[in-house]
């Protein structure tokens, strides 16, 4: 953090007294390049971490709501909207606290109109204590989140359009103008600032879909998907970004804020709007699906125990999280289909990933018998894909491209085959080594020239 922003203190709080003891540990909770160094550097001298929320709240002149609100599993909505509870009962214990007036900042990312509802709750704080609700949603992107923090395309704050609204708005701006150039700080209204970041979101994996609803195209055609992204790219109206074909989107962000787009437009009875933004999420699950069965497909149509190296688990690289990861679903249909898969990530740990299976795709322990010894994790990817008949990339980790990709042939049972969910490796040397390569969007060599 640079220099002018110590006269700051923040101290973030939290019931999970296991999940303070670790930011306060020399293990962070999770993997983020950077975070290691700020979190080293400022804690104990204007960052802290606490379970004393009570007290916290009331020192605070603003406080960042800043929880999960994962999509509802049951109830109005199930499936499609977003879960505002935590949101709810934060606004709650802040009414409840509060001994002076604050600025309370939604963090997280709600549906359109959250506010409203954390502005009511807060209203019925009896201390006669005034509070301002703005909305300046998160926009960092995991494995580059210092980097986004520190250099951000834009900083976003909505709020109330009164007096008090824009005095507290500027309260804000002048916390982010310590860093962030004052032009990049964008202010709006409440209900402007909270659905941008759905739509942001919406649009980003609308790229990513676009370009592997092409991919499918190219495989049949000839066309080489890095080149389509590459010419269409080059456009500056279209720009270059999230143009990556790959074995679909993941992540904690995506697939939930669209659906709750979907879930917005439903409820005012824009149908075809709701229908419009559902094929984006689609579209990524034909994706994931059509990789899996290329997978079956190409390995001679069964793969009925034999072992598949899996190298990747993690949504995208640089990062330990796993939520969503189009990983799973490959992993999933080839459980379906009796192999035997060796998982070799370097970041996620086996016990987030039997949490995400079970939540996700709603496989445990429980209902799939052998799940265990179904799934092997390596620390190592060589011996992951020892004795395997073939390899997957899924995850765009960097060692991937430098491995001993002869090493790992000549381990390999025979026919070896190489499945690159990410474009990431040089396809024309794993052909030489002798792989049967499969890439996305990469038409076969053999049928087109
Ligand atoms: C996203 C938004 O980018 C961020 O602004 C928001 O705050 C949170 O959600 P994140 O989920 O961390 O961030 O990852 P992102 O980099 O957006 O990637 C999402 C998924 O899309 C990943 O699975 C990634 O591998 C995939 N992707 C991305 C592609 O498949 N191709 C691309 O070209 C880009």
């Amino acid at each position: 953090m640079p220099v002018c922003v110590i006269k700051i203190r923040v101290c973030v709080v939290d019931l999970s007294q296991k999940q303070i003891d670790a930011w306060n540990s020399d293990k962070l909770p999770i993997y983020e390049p950077g975070l290691p160094e700020v979190v080293q550097e400022c804690r104990g001298r204007n960052l802290f971490f606490s379970t004393s929320i009570d007290e916290e709240i009331d020192m605070a002149d603003i406080i960042f709501i800043s929880v999960n609100t994962p999509t509802k599993t049951q109830g109005i909505g199930a499936g499609r909207a977003a879960n505002i509870k935590n949101c709810e009962l934060c606004a709650r214990k802040i009414a409840e606290v509060s001994n002076s007036n604050k600025i309370v900042v939604e963090k997280s990312t709600v549906p359109v109109r959250t506010a409203e509802a954390i502005r009511r709750v807060l209203s019925y704080s009896d201390k006669g204590c005034k509070f301002q609700v703005l909305s300046n949603p998160e926009f960092l992107a995991e494995g580059t989140a210092i980097d986004d923090l520190m250099a951000p395309s834009r900083v976003l704050i909505g709020g109330e359009q009164s007096e008090e609204g824009k005095k507290a708005i500027a309260t804000l701006v002048s916390v982010y103008a310590n860093w962030v150039p004052k032009d990049q700080i964008l202010t709006t209204n409440l209900w402007s600032s909270e659905l941008s970041k759905l739509v942001a979101n919406a649009f980003l994996a609308q790229r990513v879909s676009s370009i592997n609803s092409i991919s499918a195209l190219c495989e049949v055609t000839g066309g080489d998907i890095s080149e389509i992204s590459r010419a269409v790219g080059s456009d500056d109206r279209i720009g270059s970004k999230f143009l990556k074909a790959s074995v679909g989107f993941g992540g904690s962000c995506f697939q939930k804020d669209i659906l709750n787009l979907v879930y917005l437009c439903e409820s005012f009875g824009l149908h075809e709007c709701a229908e419009y933004w559902k094929q984006v999420v689609d579209m990524n699950d034909y994706q994931k699906k059509r990789f899996s069965m290329k997978m079956v497909k190409s390995m001679l149509n069964t793969v009925t125990g034999k072992k598949i190296a899996i190298l990747g688990y993690a949504f995208k690289k640089d990062t330990g999280d796993v939520r969503e990861t189009p990983s799973q679903f490959i992993v999933r249909d080839l459980l379906l289909e009796n192999a035997l898969i060796h998982i070799y990530d370097p970041q996620v740990c086996r016990e987030d990933m039997w949490i995400e299976m079970d939540y996700t795709c709603g496989i445990n322990k429980g209902n799939t018998p052998r799940l265990e010894e179904s799934i092997t994790t390596s620390d190592d990817p060589y011996k992951a894909c020892e004795g395997a008949h073939a390899f997957a990339t899924l995850t765009e980790w960097d060692e991937f491209k430098d491995l001993d990709y002869q090493r790992i042939f000549d381990s390999m049972a025979k026919p070896a085959f190489a499945f690159d969910g990410r474009n990431i490796l040089d396809h024309d040397k794993l052909r030489q080594i002798g792989f049967e390569v499969y890439a996305i969007g990469k038409p076969s060599k053999e049928e087109f020239l």
